[in-house]
């Protein structure tokens, strides 16, 4: 089925107790055993399963096309799970060079500790994986596409290919492109992460986080036992508001991507903007295999370079319709000078802006990056 049709009714069956077209939360913490110890109903405690949780956990599998998923409280608990789950200390990952700054503090600091031993690589030159492939076995290839915040694309059919011959697995966090533009699992991924607090949630009101695993992976033991032994779960109110989100994932997926391509259109022919990265723009290095792996859009997110960090900050200061936050993938439009917000760490260009572009009228925010590109 279409995925606005799976995003409306996926894990979302009348309540079969009171008739309920919306689902109701199950707040209970625990769950009764009858007068021989036998449990009442299918579940035994919140932290080993919960129905609302139960829900959202199938929806995601169902939207993303895999086995099983795991709802964590949030993104970074997802990736810190998914890495503790599917690897060893002493394992190597190769993780994209540009990279969600929260999941790379988390490979080079506690993961780091912990045993694994984290490389940086440009996986959107397959030379380079190649490369970092022949120096010594990896057991995990850690991916997003379009990358935060600099949009790189990595083709991942091309790094499933290399990742089988070298006996790697590939995880891919999917919550920028979300699966109605990417869905990765199909094209052989091992693991999808997402940050539920973007997309998915859709309204800036619920941090959260998941992985969906294929039916047959040997990771399902291990995942349980990270939300179980390991107590990573998500509350059940938020598992509600996520469900609730869902419903018009579809819908704003979309009119977020026509609203990114037609600023990233403008920006690009602006000469005040040295750069533009966005896949949807046909130069773009990137825009071949993200119009491949890619459906019905490059989504939501972009970023331009202004050519100095005082412009950079100047121009984010002048805004008035956008809102300057940090996160992405909500309704409203929300804009950060990137290197700001990542710290002395940071490996983004000091000029570097990032647009997470919401549901408004493209017209509209368009005019105001207009008003502050001249301020
Ligand atoms: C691509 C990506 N992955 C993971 C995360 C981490 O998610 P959370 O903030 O929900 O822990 C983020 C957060 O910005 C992100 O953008």
């Amino acid at each position: 089925m279409d995925q606005r049709t799976v995003c409306v009714h996926a894990g979302g069956e009348v309540d079969p107790g009171s008739g309920a077209v919306t689902p109701p939360i199950h707040l209970s913490s625990t769950f009764a055993r009858d007068a021989d110890n036998a449990l009442v109903g299918e579940h035994l405690y919140g932290r080993y399963g919960n129905p609302t949780r139960d829900r959202l956990e199938r929806a995601l599998a169902e939207l993303e096309g895999g086995g099983s998923a795991y709802a964590l409280p949030t993104g970074l608990a997802a990736s810190m799970a998914l890495l503790q789950a599917a690897c060893s200390p002493g394992d190597r990952v190769l993780f994209s060079d540009d990279l969600y700054f929260g999941v790379r503090k988390q490979l080079l600091g506690p993961l780091t500790r912990w045993g694994l031993v984290a490389e940086p690589v440009d996986l959107s030159d397959l030379d380079a994986l190649d490369a970092a492939l022949s120096r010594g076995s990896a057991r995990m290839i850690w991916i997003e596409t379009p990358s935060n915040p600099q949009l790189r694309v990595t083709d991942l059919a091309a790094v499933v290919a290399r990742a089988r011959a070298a006996g790697s697995l590939v995880a891919v966090d999917n919550t920028w492109p979300s699966p109605v533009l990417t869905r990765p699992l199909e094209l052989g991924a091992d693991a999808v992460l997402h940050s539920t607090t973007k997309y998915l949630g859709g309204h800036s009101d619920v941090v959260g986080g998941a992985v969906v695993i294929p039916a047959d992976s040997a990771l399902v033991e291990p995942m349980l036992e990270q939300q179980r032994v390991g107590g990573s779960v998500q509350a059940p109110f938020d598992c509600w508001l996520l469900l609730r989100g869902l419903r018009t994932l579809a819908l704003r997926v979309r009119a977020a991507s026509e609203g990114a391509q037609a600023l990233a259109e403008f920006l690009h022919a602006d000469p005040r903007v040295v750069a533009v990265a966005y896949p949807g723009l046909p130069d773009d290095p990137g825009h071949a295999v993200a119009a491949r792996q890619m459906r019905g859009g490059f989504g939501g997110m972009l970023s331009a370079r202004l050519g100095s960090r005082e412009a950079a900050h100047r121009f984010v200061g002048a805004l008035r319709l956008w809102t300057r936050a940090t996160s992405l993938g909500g309704v409203e439009s929300l804009v950060e000078h990137r290197i700001a917000v990542e710290g002395p760490d940071s490996t983004t260009p000091p000029d570097l802006v990032r647009f997470s572009v919401g549901i408004e009228a493209p017209e509209d925010l368009i005019a105001d990056v207009a008003q502050a590109l001249d301020a």
